[in-house]
């Protein structure tokens, strides 16, 4: 099995989830680190045993050590910083949200193109086993048809008010930052096209949703209900609802290692799925299954499901009124 070598951009919180996640990925090798700062790069490397050490983006992207970036820096910057890895021939694994919009998505999408390089989202929780044993139950017509998805990521960093989530350019807001999980959860689950949108938001200080409700209309006319909040605790679980019963996750919606299948008139049947790892080791398995094959994208986290989720944002956020400054359209 060929060895597939990563390298990070940005020394920062994820990438230390990341960085453990590949060193515990069989047939990974983490092979480089670069941070904007030498010094930031060091110690990130002597923590996780990193050889290579890089204080600039640039120098890694034109390093030939490499066979796949994980991009994780602020949302804002994975366009650019995607596309200067993928300019240089290097697959991408970038953070989510993919970009702040449509367009900065399609800017990536053709460098990828134009490169011939793997590119996929880090929708992680979409290849965890939870995830795909519970999209197999629902599948498999237990609960009946689908009528509507529920589900709340709500978090509070009021204490981090510099925060680069706050900031609108780098693509803050609570919608971007976790409202992506309850989106692609819905859409792994009510999968006809989305008819009619309704939002509101709270909108704080710095012009970005600190809170969202959304609910989305499917021609079926299934219905899902999703909240995100970045100043606000909730209760994590989700809820799938069928005509002939429904999922409720005991942890996290959109990577559950516990959930609970109720059909009316039964008994309740609990599932337990663990990660192989922390959980991203799974998306890092499929990266390199596909980089081995010579796959440009992955069949479970498509370039064209990232496209969809983008563009629901955009809508979102133009019916709440959110603005970033790489809105240009
Ligand atoms: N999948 C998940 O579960 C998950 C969880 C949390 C976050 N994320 C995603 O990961 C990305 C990074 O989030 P994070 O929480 O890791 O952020 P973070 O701790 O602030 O780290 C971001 C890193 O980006 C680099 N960076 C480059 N330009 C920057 C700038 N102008 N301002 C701030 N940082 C800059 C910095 O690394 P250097 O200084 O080393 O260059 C920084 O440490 C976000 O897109 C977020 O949505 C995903």
């Amino acid at each position: 099995m060929r060895t597939i070598r990563w390298g990070i951009v940005g020394a920062g919180g994820i990438a230390e989830r990341f960085a453990q996640a590949c060193k515990n990925t069989p047939g990974a090798e983490l092979t480089a680190i670069a941070s904007r700062s030498q010094e930031k790069a060091d110690t990130f490397a002597d923590r996780f045993g990193i050889e290579n050490r890089f204080g600039s983006y640039e120098d890694m992207a034109r390093w030939d050590g490499i066979d796949a970036a994980y991009i994780a820096t602020p949302h804002g910057l994975h366009a650019p910083n995607g596309i200067l890895m993928m300019n240089c021939g290097k697959a991408v694994l970038t953070e989510k949200p993919a970009a702040v919009n449509s367009s900065e998505l399609k800017k990536m999408l053709k460098s990828a193109a134009e490169n011939k390089v793997f590119f996929m989202e880090a929708m992680w929780a979409r290849v965890t086993p939870g995830t795909i044993k519970l999209l197999e139950i629902v599948e498999s017509g237990v609960i009946g048809r689908v009528k509507g998805t529920q589900a709340s990521f709500c978090y509070d960093m009021s204490d981090e008010p510099d925060h680069h989530a706050f900031k609108p350019e780098y693509g803050g807001g609570s919608l971007l930052d976790v409202g992506c999980y309850g989106l692609s959860f819905a859409s792994w689950l009510t999968k006809a096209p989305v008819e009619s949108i309704s939002a509101e938001a709270e909108i704080g200080a710095t012009g970005v949703d600190v809170h969202c409700c959304v609910l989305l209309k499917h021609e079926d006319g299934a219905i899902d209900s999703i909240t995100s909040a970045m100043l606000l605790e909730k209760p994590g679980e989700g809820y799938v609802f069928g005509e002939k019963g429904y999922i409720k996750t005991v942890d996290r919606f959109y990577a559950p290692q516990e959930f609970e299948v109720h059909v009316f008139g039964e008994e309740p049947k609990t599932y337990k799925c663990p990660f192989y790892g922390n959980g991203f080791e799974e998306q890092i398995m499929e990266s390199n299954r596909c980089i081995r094959e010579g796959k440009l994208q992955s069949d479970l986290i498509p370039h064209s499901q990232s496209v969809k989720i983008m563009k629901l944002m955009d809508d979102i956020r133009k019916i709440v009124g959110v603005r970033y400054p790489q809105d240009i359209d």
